[in-house]
């Protein structure tokens, strides 16, 4: 069943007199175990439609149910326990809290969602490759390493789906490509359902299916071959 579903979805910005459809008739389903990459020039509507479909903005037509629940419909408690527990949120600028060590800043997030332990913490850095940094702080990491910890910190309460809005656009090449072996081995052995914006044509190979978008509407969706 997918995970995922929306149906003819818009939005539209006021900025004055002006309206702008920033989405026009998104329709797409996804299933559990998907890599989703989105590509498109800059102002497309990639980040809104990453927002819309995560919870963070509200659409004005259509319909995105979430784990079988249309998303308008979720109460202010139901979408804070979706946004703590059920997704994680990787962005291209970490935000990790500059005067928290790396275990505290992913600690800080299991405070939010639900008691974690000091082993799932340990667990979760080891994963992303960071556990023999637990003690550093943000200003010691490399770009790398810090979006590493901020992976830790979207996957502590162990969500479903993972958004990220290009995680790698700060970073140089070779990092950047690291990171999406991250991202793969979090879908592939992990099971976890990704959506992530990208700037960059070469990284959709990571994935198992590109949107691209133009315009506020996708205007090809496909597969890809690995
Ligand atoms: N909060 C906002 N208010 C008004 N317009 C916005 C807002 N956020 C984004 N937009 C506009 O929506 C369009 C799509 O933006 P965005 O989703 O950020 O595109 P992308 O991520 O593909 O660069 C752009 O024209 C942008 O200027
Ligand atoms: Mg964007």
């Amino acid at each position: 069943m997918a995970i995922l579903n929306v149906s003819d979805i818009g939005k539209i910005y006021h900025k004055g007199h002006l309206e702008i459809e920033v989405l026009k008739n998104v329709s797409l389903s996804v299933e559990p175990g998907e890599f989703v990459s989105i590509i498109g020039p800059s102002g497309s509507g990639k980040t809104t439609l990453l927002y819309v479909l995560s919870g963070l903005e509200t659409y004005d037509k259509g319909s995105v149910m979430l784990f079988s629940k249309e998303l308008s419909s979720y109460t202010s408690k139901e979408k804070a326990t979706l946004r703590s527990m059920n997704i994680g949120f990787v962005f291209q600028f970490y935000h990790l809290i500059p005067n928290l060590n790396v275990y505290e800043n992913v600690k800080l997030a299991s405070v939010i969602g639900k008691d974690v332990s000091h082993q799932k913490i340990i667990d979760t850095l080891e994963m992303v490759g960071m556990k023999d940094e637990i003690k550093s702080y943000p200003s010691q990491l490399s770009g790398g390493q810090q979006q590493r910890v901020a992976i830790a910190r979207a996957l502590i309460n162990d969500p479903k789906i993972l958004f990220a809005d290009e995680p790698i656009g700060n970073l140089d090449y070779q990092s950047g490509l690291k990171i999406m072996a991250l991202f793969k081995e979090l879908n592939q052995t992990y099971h976890k359902t990704i959506f992530m914006v990208t700037h960059n044509i070469d990284t959709t190979s990571y994935g198992s299916r590109t949107l691209h978008m133009l315009s506020g509407r996708i205007i090809k969706d496909e597969k890809v071959i690995q």
